[in-house]
């Protein structure tokens, strides 16, 4: 794509802001389409449409906008992006959408992509359940397969009467248990992938999570090199099974034995690769675009070690003026209208340099942020 040329995003979120502002340094513009006014990507795209997902017209005079089409979250609906696939270059396809929509389906995704996932059982009725409780074990993780995010739309089972409850809270059905995972980390690897199947991966990344939203990043994850490298390899091998042209992030789980097992695929980039704007040459936002654009990809290498702190709801909020107010800090905000609780707003990081996070005490790895 020349400069000067117009990348669709369906989304109006932080992701998509992130990566408009990606664009416009390599000379982009973009239309970002989402339902909400005064979204987080509208306030700095070239063009927007408000609109529902569902309305044609709004569709049609979109894709006839763009250059090409991107999204930036996972559940804007598959029929919208198949609606436009005749219409405009979408990247990545509805095909990536559809898996990763699904639990069900990306647990199944993963396994033929090769990465190891923890027992599952597909739960479409209180019968499944209890079947799926004897042969999986407790504790369990019971989830929606679709629509869930940042811990909503599941349910830990530690005691067989906890299912029954469980069952009738989680909405939409149908559901998934999966066992609990007794993991030492979590873990995530992001790959992008361009038009012509090149792939860079960012560095693996050791991410924590409060109240099952993620917190802290940390770059890179303070694994054995043997582990890092599966983890960026399971990132890249399922890139390459989607034929993806963009970016993903696979979540992983770290068990004891230094096993690594997939959670969850997001087919765009992801919280957990923030601290690339920073600390890497060009960001996972930028190689989002370069891949959507059909440019080649920038070298993943990082030249700092970082660590990304989220700002969350009204605390996070609380804390910005001290954020911004520390000139050793990259600081972040996303523009949201409201700081509801559990909102991501923004997120600082901290470069240190290349190589040192490894030996940083505990206390001193968040010190500050
Ligand atoms: N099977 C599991 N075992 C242990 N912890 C889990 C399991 N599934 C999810 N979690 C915890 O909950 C978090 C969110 O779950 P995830 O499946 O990634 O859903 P989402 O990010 O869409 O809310 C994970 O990052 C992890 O901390
Ligand atoms: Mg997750």
């Amino acid at each position: 794509m020349p400069p000067g040329a117009t990348i669709g995003i369906l989304g109006g979120g932080q992701l998509g802001r992130m990566s408009a502002m990606a664009a416009a340094r390599l000379g982009y513009r973009c239309h970002v389409f989402a339902p909400d006014a005064g979204s987080p990507g509208m306030q700095i795209a070239a063009a927007t449409t408000v609109a529902p997902y569902e309305d044609e017209a709004a569709l049609r005079r979109f894709a006839a906008a763009a250059d090409v089409v991107t999204f930036e979250f996972e559940n804007v609906p598959a029929a919208t992006l198949a609606a436009l696939a005749p219409l405009a270059p979408c990247r990545p396809g509805v095909e990536v959408l559809r898996v990763c929509q699904d639990r069900v389906v990306e647990k199944e995704f993963l396994e033929r992509a090769g990465v190891p996932v923890a027992p599952w059982r597909p739960v479409r009725s209180p019968e499944e359940l209890e079947a799926a409780v004897a042969a999986i074990g407790l504790p369990a993780v019971l989830k929606t397969t679709r629509m869930g995010y940042d811990g909503r739309g599941q349910a830990v089972l530690r005691r067989a009467e906890d299912a029954e409850a469980a069952y009738a809270a989680l909405e939409p059905k149908p559901l998934v248990l999966e066992a609990f995972v007794p993991f030492r980390a979590e873990v995530s690897a992001i790959a992008a992938r361009g038009a012509d199947g090149v792939a860079a991966v960012f560095d693996a990344v050791e991410n924590r999570h409060r109240n099952h939203i993620l917190d802290v990043s940390l770059a890179p994850a303070r694994v054995p090199d043997a582990v890092a490298a599966t983890a960026r390899g399971h990132a890249v091998r399922v890139a390459a099974e989607f034929d993806l042209v963009g970016v993903l992030a696979l979540e992983m789980f770290l068990l004891p034995d230094g096993t690594l097992l997939g959670n969850e695929i997001a087919p765009r980039p992801h919280n957990s690769g923030h601290w690339t704007i920073d600390a890497c040459l060009a960001s996972q936002f930028e190689q989002h675009v370069r891949a959507v654009a059909g440019l080649p990809l920038a070298d993943p290498a990082r030249h700092h070690d970082a660590v990304m702190a989220n700002l969350i709801g009204p605390e996070g909020l609380a804390a910005w003026p001290r954020v911004v107010g520390d000139g050793r800090l990259a600081a972040h905000l996303y523009g949201k209208a409201e700081a509801r609780p559990g909102r991501k707003l923004g997120h600082a990081t901290r470069l240190l340099p290349l190589g040192s996070l490894a030996d940083l005490a505990e206390a001193d790895i968040t010190a500050g942020l």
